[in-house]
């Protein structure tokens, strides 16, 4: 991606995305950055000054994200690259199973994706080779503890990026997912359970800006993890179920 491309990158103040848009700079393209915390955003036009557009917000509100689509294409009319990443992580409770928790996580994950998507899909439709990238995560291949309001938003993310793959294809939108592995960000540090095979945010970066050149259909690290994942997927589902409890009876030292 050594070129001038203009790409709009979601979630840039901190972790995997923070990495990104450094990586992304440093390669030439110009970057359009959203996040609700500016100064990272900030910090990053001042390093690199002429590459940077910043576009922050909240994007779980609709009214926000048109106005940001608006302000980049009255910059740059037009978008090659997006790269939705932009995303929240919170863990449920079944004993006390709190709905408000499934939503707000949704509405990050999933809502504020497909606000994304409203604004940027007329800017990559005047875009060069457009490219629409999502951020998903591995924890779709195979069900985790506790994991039931994120996952659920991130499968419903995926599905509706593999779905419309399918629609943009003759428009010659490529779309590309992310599944990450454990990698070590503001959003995992809280985590109280194992996180085998973890990645520094900057290795994970490096490798996702690397292989975003090829526009493959997926991007998914760290390749044991994967493996392991599906291999899991592929199991009888009682079997499944049975490693599964097992892993939330070791995940915390209480059952979840
Ligand atoms: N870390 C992992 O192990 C892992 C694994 C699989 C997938 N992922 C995914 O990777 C992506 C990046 O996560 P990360 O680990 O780098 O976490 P992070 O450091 O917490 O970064 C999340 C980013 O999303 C932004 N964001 C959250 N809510 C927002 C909102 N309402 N409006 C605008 N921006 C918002 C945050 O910025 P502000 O708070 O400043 O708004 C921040 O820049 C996420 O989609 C996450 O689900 C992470």
């Amino acid at each position: 991606m050594a070129d001038r491309r203009r790409i709009w990158l979601t979630g840039a103040s901190s972790g995997i995305g923070a990495q990104m848009a450094e990586a992304l700079l440093v390669s030439g393209a110009r970057l359009a950055l959203s996040a609700r915390t500016l100064e990272p955003l900030k910090a990053l036009s001042d390093r690199y000054p002429g590459q940077v557009l910043l576009v922050p917000g909240d994007l779980t509100d609709s009214v926000q994200v048109r106005e940001i689509g608006k302000r980049i294409a009255q910059a740059w009319g037009a978008l090659d690259t997006v790269i939705l990443n932009a995303g929240t992580c919170e863990y449920v409770d079944a004993r006390q199973f709190d709905a408000a928790l499934v939503e707000r996580v949704v509405r990050t994950n999933l809502l504020a994706s497909s606000y994304c998507l409203e604004s940027a899909l007329p800017l990559l439709r005047a875009g060069s080779q457009p490219h629409l990238v999502g951020v998903v995560s591995s924890v779709t291949y195979w069900p985790l503890p506790r994991a039931g309001a994120y996952g659920a938003s991130k499968a419903g993310l995926r599905y509706l990026l593999e779905s419309l793959r399918i629609d943009l294809a003759q428009e010659n939108i490529d779309v590309t997912l992310v599944s990450p592995g454990f990698v070590d960000t503001p959003l995992t540090e809280n985590n109280d359970f194992p996180m085998p095979m973890r990645w520094s945010a900057q290795k994970a970066a490096q490798h996702i800006c690397q292989r975003l050149e090829k526009r493959p259909l997926e991007i998914a690290f760290p390749a044991p993890f994967i493996a392991i994942l599906r291999l899991l997927a592929n199991l009888p589902k009682r079997l499944q179920v049975a490693l599964g409890k097992r892993l939330a009876r070791t995940s915390d030292g209480k059952p979840s």
